[in-house]
């Protein structure tokens, strides 16, 4: 045994070790496709409870956990949690997402800004995180995750989620000096944000850029990769050794500027096929995902071999099985437990198949 198979799976795939089978995790594994987390929804209706008052998050990320025995566990929360830290008020809106009262839309707006201050203005974030670290001991990783600067200065700027992004595309294409100086800011407090999170026992972050790929390559090279770059800069000059995980949904046309970005993991959707999306990015970059999260509503039959596909085509080392992206909430709960059983015992299903 070597010294590293200490680490639990996730870490080792990190570092790039060759495994037996890959670590598995789900992304947004804690949510409504869980009977046990609609009857606590029902009980506490705002999502800014759910996620904020300790017991109850902590109840929710292990949730998951419980049920399922996954690799990662991952914070309850939401990318734009931080924002009222800054000086943005927002709240989570019943099957909406994020609301933002008042628009970032002017200079005087973005000046008004406050530097993150995570250790005062969201100080449920260490009680969650330690106790996360407590109950699965060694035998799970804990993440930590926060939004890139592009996608939540979407937020901040378009008030809402938006289909066509014309708010801050608009902003973007014709004061872009604006929004420069809002993506620098929201990239300093991202940064010390993820930095407090490591520092209260997250052992990787994820970061997502859910709408990154709504620009072109060259407005991603413009208004997103340098902010990915700068968030991740900073967080290795005091982590050096915490991994970095990178989400871009869309992110086909995209993958080999993401890789510019400092993570040392790319998530990749079912929009690129695996075996494509390792020869472009070459043996050292390591990847996560890529399952169509609609797969979980085919026959068992057809997540095994869904799965398998992917182990084979990521190969057994720096891979770490998950969706593409997040589950999709009327998933049958039976098809999750399957998909995390099946992961567990692909060394199995592989040895068999030869
Ligand atoms: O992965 C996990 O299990 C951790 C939980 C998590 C949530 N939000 C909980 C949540 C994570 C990682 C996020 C990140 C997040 N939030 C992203 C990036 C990930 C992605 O999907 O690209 C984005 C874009 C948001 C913004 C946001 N918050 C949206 C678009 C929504 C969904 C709106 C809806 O109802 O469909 C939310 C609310 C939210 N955050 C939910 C969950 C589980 C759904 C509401 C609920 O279940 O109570």
């Amino acid at each position: 045994m070597t010294g590293s198979s200490q680490l639990p799976l996730l870490l080792r795939a990190a570092r790039g070790e060759v495994l037996d089978r890959p670590p598995v995790w789900m992304m947004r594994q804690a949510g409504r496709y869980m009977k046990a987390y609609r009857d606590l929804r029902d009980r506490y209706p705002s999502f800014r409870e759910r996620s904020e008052i300790p017991e109850v998050a902590i109840e929710v990320s292990l949730q998951p956990w419980r049920a399922f025995k996954p690799d990662g566990v991952i914070l309850f929360s939401d990318i734009v949690t931080p924002l009222p830290g800054l000086g943005i008020e927002m709240d989570i809106a019943e099957g909406k997402g994020p609301i933002i009262a008042d628009p970032i839309r002017t200079q005087a707006q973005i000046d008004r800004l406050h530097p993150l201050v995570p250790e005062e203005t969201m100080p449920f974030i260490k009680t969650i995180l330690k106790s996360l670290r407590e109950e699965v001991k060694n035998e799970a990783t804990v993440l930590g995750f926060v939004g890139a600067p592009w996608t939540l200065a979407a937020y901040a700027v378009e008030g809402k989620g938006s289909k066509t992004y014309s708010i801050i595309k608009n902003m973007a294409f014709s004061d872009p000096a604006i929004l420069h100086q809002l993506l620098s800011k929201l990239a300093d407090a991202i940064a010390t944000y993820a930095c407090y999170q490591i520092d209260c026992g997250a052992q990787v972050i994820q970061m997502f850029d859910s709408w990154a790929g709504q620009l072109s390559p060259q407005d991603y090279d413009t208004f997103a990769l340098p902010y990915q770059q700068q968030v991740f800069r900073k967080i290795k000059q005091v982590h050096p050794d915490t991994p970095l995980i990178l989400l871009v949904t869309g992110s086909a046309g995209l993958l080999e500027r993401m890789a510019k970005a400092g993570a040392d993991i790319l998530t990749i959707d079912w929009t690129v096929d695996m075996a494509d999306a390792r020869a472009r990015l070459g043996k050292e970059m390591k990847v996560q995902g890529n399952l169509d999260p609609g797969v979980l509503f085919g026959s068992k039959e057809f997540i095994r071999d869904r799965i398998l596909d992917t182990i084979r085509k990521a190969g057994n080392r720096g891979h770490i099985l998950n969706l593409g992206h997040g589950i999709l909430p009327n998933t049958p709960e039976e098809n999750a437990a399957y998909f995390f059983e099946t992961a567990k015992q692909v060394d199995q299903l592989l040895a068999a198949a030869r």
